[in-house]
């Protein structure tokens, strides 16, 4: 006890004299943070890469609000008078600092790479406001490839409930950066990315909001996380956060005069931004840097600020690549509703059996079986089935509450018969659960829906939630409803079941505590390419900032780009050529993959398809061969357990000249390496069907100049040739 004080005694000595704040190097020594308090008491850091200003001096702290519990204050004579105090952020003093070093290999699940290493010095303030005796810890992590910080709110008399009106966290830049950035958005971040500089996003901001089903932007400056930011002189810096738990999602606000983006958490329903009982922490602010870009990419930062896996047996959670009844649908070939005759619907009285159907509905028990034996033939583990289940016909923009049940079949589509045709044909079918956003309606049923798949062989559910929030006035991305998508994935856990989230939170690096959140989409996926297009550049930006949080279910493999061949009422083009959508299996990481376009289109390019049949879906090693955002992406892997590697290029507006080379393979062998490649000719608009396949031999000396034509790109295998 008595040597508890003294130590504390000599904390405080130390801390109260070291005026100039407090340093923090990274373990190799090229980033330097720094903490200090200005003369307010307001906390403030920054940051340094070999010496070079990534952030400037940037302020730290958190604004509560009305409801937060009233403070006693300490100070004598001021027993009983109580106050509320809502600034968490000045008149702070330094009361005790740990520091730390932690250096840990740790194998993840399923992952771009067998081991993780996670590397740091850690910094750990413990701050207390002078008039109300508060305390809040920041806690800083600074690895070599980039610094995450915390807030931490430890249980105390003073400070038990919180509410918050803003999160103050400042991310000061040096200057006018390039930026890579959608519309900040409480409800959803299925945009196309703009790139400009930090002074063009307000005269941008306008355009860049392209239309949703459920959207609220909320500042003329107002941007996303990952965001991906180019300096000048040649800086690749990443702002995003890590463990988004019981938070709301923050977004960044600019100060577009100063280069100053600030947090901007996303509200609830009632206005405030989050409510927490100490002992409580933040996500982690993360900020990736480095003057190479691979390095963004291949950066473990966001998982190794999430907590160990909390699943002890992961024994039945498996990479699964997949086709399904989908496509058919977002072009408009077919449809997710059984009837026209039904203008709405109410489950548990409406008869689907009285009703005439009307002939263009996907998931017939035909057609799913179709879509089985395809799956069968070309070695794909799953098939997912949409618009298998009843309520359809009116399932989004009513603001309805009870849309579906998530057990009840539409009369054409025998479960049972599909079950066992499936379970022969050893494929696994995958659920489909469109929440249609009524989240109260879905936590209602959960239990049942689980329970209903396990019984019919259903291990994997992907989860979709379009259009507004129901408890109405709710956005996508708030406290209350991160606590739900996690409480989905947690509940899934217990019945060994996988997620793949659609329309939920952008991921921040939970799958590493979860890893049956296999994937989410939240961005902007091939989806869109049957919506009118997206930019042929975006999977070149997306693995620098959607991926930073986690895989992402895009969804690749579309062939046939002109989807007037499908449905004659959609003008779309898909803005990609074919090879660039093989490469996406590489450069998209992600351990659960969709072949997504149509299994006629899969049989007219065989020789093609091949690649998607052999690709790994998980690896033991991924080498960052090539990297510019907006510009192109190459990446190679190993697959996990076999020898062979695959690698991957995508392309954007100008096409890319790649020059690579294979010292990566294992030095003495010799392997063959099957090369997908635009043709001469190729462009993702006029001619993007145009490739050629090439057999090359290859060693760990060879070197490759490859030519990928605009939207473009190509994919390699390359299996060791056996002596
Ligand atoms: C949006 C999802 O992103 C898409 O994949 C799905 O088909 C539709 N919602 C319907 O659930
Ligand atoms: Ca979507």
């Amino acid at each position: 006890m008595m040597m508890k004080n003294i130590l504390h005694i000599v904390i405080f000595l130390v801390v109260a004299h070291s005026a100039d704040g407090q340093a923090l190097v990274s373990p190799s020594g090229q980033l330097k943070a720094h903490f200090a308090l200005t003369d307010n008491g307001e906390p403030t850091y920054r940051l340094e890469f070999k010496g070079r200003e990534v952030i400037k001096p940037s302020k730290l702290g958190l604004e509560l609000t009305g409801n937060t519990q009233k403070v006693e204050f300490s100070a004598e004579g001021e027993q009983n008078n109580r106050q509320e105090v809502h600034s968490l952020y000045d008149q702070f003093k330094v009361v005790d600092l740990q520091r730390s070093a932690f250096d840990e290999t740790w194998q993840p699940v399923w992952g771009e790479t067998k081991d993780i290493r996670s590397h740091y010095n850690e910094l750990a303030l413990t701050l207390e406001q002078n008039h109300t005796a508060r305390r809040l810890v920041i806690r800083f992590r600074l690895f070599d490839d980039g610094l995450g910080f915390r807030y931490e709110f430890p249980e105390q008399r003073n400070l038990t409930y919180l509410v918050i009106n803003e999160e103050k966290t400042e991310f000061a830049m040096a200057g006018d950066h390039t930026a890579f950035w959608i519309p900040g958005d409480y409800d959803t971040q299925e945009y196309d990315y703009t790139e400009s500089r930090l002074s063009e996003i307000r005269g941008l901001m306008q355009q860049a909001i392209t239309p949703n089903a459920s959207q609220t932007p909320f500042s003329p400056t107002g941007v996303q996380t990952a965001l991906m930011l180019k300096t000048d002189d040649g800086l690749y810096i990443n702002i995003h956060e890590a463990a988004l738990i019981n938070y709301a999602c923050m977004h960044l606000n600019l100060d577009d005069t100063a280069f100053v983006f600030q947090s901007w958490l996303t509200p609830d329903a009632n206005g405030t931004k989050g409510n927490l009982q100490t002992p409580a922490t933040s996500p982690w602010r993360t900020i990736m840097v480095s003057d190479d870009a691979r390095d963004i990419l291949a950066s473990n930062i966001t998982l190794n600020l999430n907590e160990p896996s909390k699943i002890a047996d992961p024994s039945w959670i498996k990479p699964t690549k997949y086709v399904g009844v989908w496509w058919e649908m977002i072009t408009g070939k077919s449809e997710w509703s059984y009837t026209y005759e039904l203008p709405s619907v109410h489950l548990g009285i409406t008869d689907y059996g009285r009703v005439k159907p009307h002939g263009r509905h996907g998931a017939t028990t035909d057609n799913v079986k179709r879509y089985i034996d395809f799956a069968a033939e070309h070695g794909f583990d799953g098939v997912l089935v949409e618009g298998w289940n009843v309520g359809w016909e009116d399932w989004f923009g009513n603001a309805k509450d009870y849309v579906f049940d998530f057990v009840t079949p539409y009369p054409d589509f025998d479960l049972t018969g599909i079950r066992d045709y499936a379970e022969r044909k050893g494929v696994k079918m995958i659920m489909h659960h469109e929440t249609s956003a009524s989240v109260r309606n879905y936590e209602r049923h959960l239990d049942t829906a689980y329970r209903f798949m396990k019984e019919h062989g259903y291990d994997a559910v992907k989860s979709g939630y379009v259009g507004d929030i129901i408890p109405r006035g709710e956005y996508h991305y708030s406290q209350w409803i991160n606590n739900h998508y996690l409480y989905a994935v947690e509940k899934a856990a217990e019945y060994r079941i996988m997620v793949n989230a659609h329309e939920a939170v952008r991921p921040t690096g939970l799958s590493r505590t979860w890893p049956n959140l296999i994937a989410t989409e939240s961005a902007r996926g091939t989806e869109y390419q049957a919506f009118g297009g997206s930019k042929a550049n975006h999977v070149t930006v997306l693995p620098f900032t959607r991926l930073i949080g986690g895989p992402m279910d895009f969804t690749p493999g579309i062939f046939e780009m002109d989807i007037s061949k499908l449905n004659p009422n959609n003008t779309s083009h898909v803005n990609a050529t074919l090879a660039n959508q093989l490469a996406l299996y590489v450069t998209m990481y992600s351990p659960l993959q969709m072949a997504a376009d149509l299994p006629e289109h899969y049989e007219r390019f065989r020789d093609a398809f091949q690649f998607i049949k052999e690709v790994a879906l998980d690896w033991d090693d991924s080498k960052y061969l090539e990297a510019e955002p907006g510009q192109y992406v190459t990446i190679a892997r190993k697959g996990k357990d076999s020898g062979n590697w695959f690698v991957g290029n995508v392309s954007g507006e100008d096409g890319h000249i790649s020059r690579i080379d294979f010292s990566f393979l294992d030095p003495g062998k010799t392997y063959t390496a099957t090369v997908y490649a635009d043709a001469v000719d190729a462009h993702y608009k006029t001619n993007p069907q145009a490739y050629i396949i090439r057999k090359i031999e290859v060693t760990s000396d060879s070197a490759l100049e490859q030519k990928a034509a605009p939207g473009g790109g190509y994919a390699i295998s390359i299996v060791e040739q056996t002596p």
